[in-house]
């Protein structure tokens, strides 16, 4: 509903820990701190509409069990970026589904500008939709989607 305060969850997977230090020629040189600052200077009134929690871990059960604790929490969006299990977790995907969380995909890198494998995606097909190629960018870009989104239900 528009005006509404809404709870999101970001979540960043395996090897996303380190976003600006990480292979910079693929993924940037900023860090999630940057999410934070985009935010807070050009996109303020964004920022006043959620309540925004982040999260990462490397281990697909990690991310499962916080998926999950957001579905218990009634967590209202998700912006995830799901790393390399994008490819080849079942598991996350099937989790994706029924949870049922209204979620923006987000990649820092084009995916499918890459590698052939890296077009196979588990999971996009539980989303409302990706975002991918913008670097840190891409992430606020999926919260301004997904906040778009809520507004229109
Ligand atoms: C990534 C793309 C994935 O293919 C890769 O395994 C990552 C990062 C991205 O943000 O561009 O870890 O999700």
């Amino acid at each position: 509903m528009p005006g509404e305060k809404y709870t999101v969850l970001m979540v960043n997977g395996p090897n996303l820990g380190y976003i600006g230090r990480r292979d910079p020629g693929t993924y940037g040189t900023r860090g999630m701190d940057a999410v934070q600052t985009i935010l807070e200077k050009d996109r303020p009134g964004l920022l006043d509409r959620i309540e925004l929690n982040y999260f990462q871990a490397n281990g697909e059960g990690e991310i499962i069990d916080r998926l999950e604790k957001a579905w218990k929490d009634n967590v209202q969006g998700l912006v995830i970026n799901p790393g390399a299990y994008t490819h080849t977790s079942l598991a996350l995907g099937d989790c994706l589904a029924w949870i049922n969380i209204p979620h923006v995909e987000v990649h820092l890198s084009n995916i499918w500008s890459r590698e052939e494998i890296r077009r196979q995606n588990l999971t996009a097909a539980h989303s409302l939709g990706v975002i991918a190629g913008f670097g840190i960018m891409s992430y606020v870009l999926g919260i301004e989607a997904l906040v778009w989104y809520l507004d229109s239900l």
